[in-house]
């Protein structure tokens, strides 16, 4: 009996380890699944950069953060009332903790391993965009700090581990554009200049150019396998509808028109990457038709409103004066789209998570993020 029995726990415990290597993704190339996300970007993926800034682009006041858990329901200076996007998809490709921000005093040491947020609210691709913020992370800094990680990397890991670990093991995710639009391009008084110097054409060629530049730097810091958001639907966000006084089913034809304009670019560029760059592998998010989707048919998913903020004061849609502590808050968070007049709630980014996590070439091309994972 008690060799059956014994026979009964090696059994169990034979059981629990290749479920836990199944889970953990290994024997599929990755190299017993540990992960890392790095990632870049602007407010819709922030966890907490701009706490440590100077600035006018704050969240870490509440109700920001009313439903994050791991803060008990304190703000951490996510844009959003629980988890951004960044944080979803870290969490179901399997990191095990959250992207630190890179400017919090624990980003150091064995913290790093999996991954390092440096996404600033207001920040852009162009270094001018969110000047009107006072201080942010542009997109060349958020790099020039990858590339200290990248050092400190090599000094926990040694040169070829540090390597393989990046390549392999890492996503990369940059989630930026919107405020090249709605905090550069399209603000009335600080950007006549450019208005007058380029067209919308020239712009956009020069955002591109940019990030072209921005991902080749990462290429050569070893990143290999990118996930590039494209910009979401800006015309449609609260805060447009509100200013340009629309109604419930209306949105700001420009601002649509110059992101749907930048994506078709931001496409090309990420095809010529992928054929340009060997090894690397950049998928492209939809993010535009994902969140228009959720907007035109958002009773299909549960919500009631894809127009009001839940958080925010002002006109129509509640879209004039950002989410604070005095802001009127909706009832139920989960039954709207947006939490404030710029940014998606949890609840969108759970449902825009699985798209970009499992879905189709509809949403997330040319594979998804569990393939990108594997290879
Ligand atoms: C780092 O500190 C932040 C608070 O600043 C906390 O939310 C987070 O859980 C910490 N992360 C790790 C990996 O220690
Ligand atoms: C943007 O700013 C960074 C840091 O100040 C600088 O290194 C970079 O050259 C600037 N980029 C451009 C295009 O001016
Ligand atoms: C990274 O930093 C080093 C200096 O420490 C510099 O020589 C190199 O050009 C930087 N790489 C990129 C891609 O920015």
């Amino acid at each position: 009996m008690a060799g059956v029995k014994h026979w009964g726990l090696v059994l169990v415990v034979l059981c629990i380890k290749s479920l836990s290597s199944l889970v953990n993704g290994a024997g599929n190339g990755n190299d017993g699944g540990l992960v890392a996300s790095f990632i870049f970007g602007d407010s819709l993926v922030d966890a907490g950069n701009n706490n440590y800034l100077q600035t006018l682009s704050k969240a870490n006041i509440p109700p920001n953060g009313i439903d994050f858990k791991a803060s008990g329901g304190q703000p951490t200076g996510r844009f959003t009332n629980g988890r951004t996007i960044g944080d979803i998809v870290g969490e179901e490709l399997g990191v095990p903790n959250y992207a630190v921000p890179y400017l919090a005093p624990n980003s150091t040491g064995k913290a790093i391993l999996h991954g390092v947020n440096y996404a600033s609210g207001g920040g852009g691709i162009m270094n001018a965009t969110g000047s009107i913020f006072v201080n942010r992370l542009g997109l060349d800094i958020q790099i020039d700090y990858f590339n200290n990680t990248r050092k400190q990397l090599d000094r926990l890991l040694g040169p070829s581990e540090a390597k393989n670990h990046i390549s392999k093991r890492s996503i990369f995710s940059i989630t930026i554009g919107s405020n090249d639009f709605l905090n550069n391009y399209l603000l009335p008084l600080l950007s006549t200049g450019t208005r007058i110097s380029e067209n919308p054409d020239a712009y956009i060629d020069d955002m591109i150019n940019h990030l072209r530049n921005q991902l080749t730097r990462l290429y050569q810091l070893d990143a290999r396998k990118f996930v590039v958001g494209n910009v979401g639907p800006i015309g449609c966000i609260p805060y447009q509808k509100t200013i340009n006084q629309l109604s419930e089913n209306q949105c700001v034809g420009l601002a649509n028109k110059l992101a749907m304009q930048y994506n078709r670019q931001l496409k090309d560029l990420l095809s010529e990457l992928n054929g340009k760059l060997q090894g690397a592998i950049f998928v492209n998010a939809n993010v535009y038709d994902l969140v228009m989707e959720l907007i035109t048919n958002y009773a299909k998913y549960g919500f009631t409103t894809a127009s009001r903020a839940c958080c925010g004061n002002g006109g129509q849609f509640a879209g004039i004066i950002p989410c604070g502590p005095t802001s009127s808050l909706c009832d139920d968070r989960a039954k709207h789209v947006f939490w404030d007049p710029y940014h998606p709630s949890e609840a969108a980014n759970l449902i825009i998570e699985r798209q970009l996590v499992y879905g189709t070439t509809k949403y997330i091309s040319p594979i998804n993020l569990i393939h990108l994972r594997n290879l």
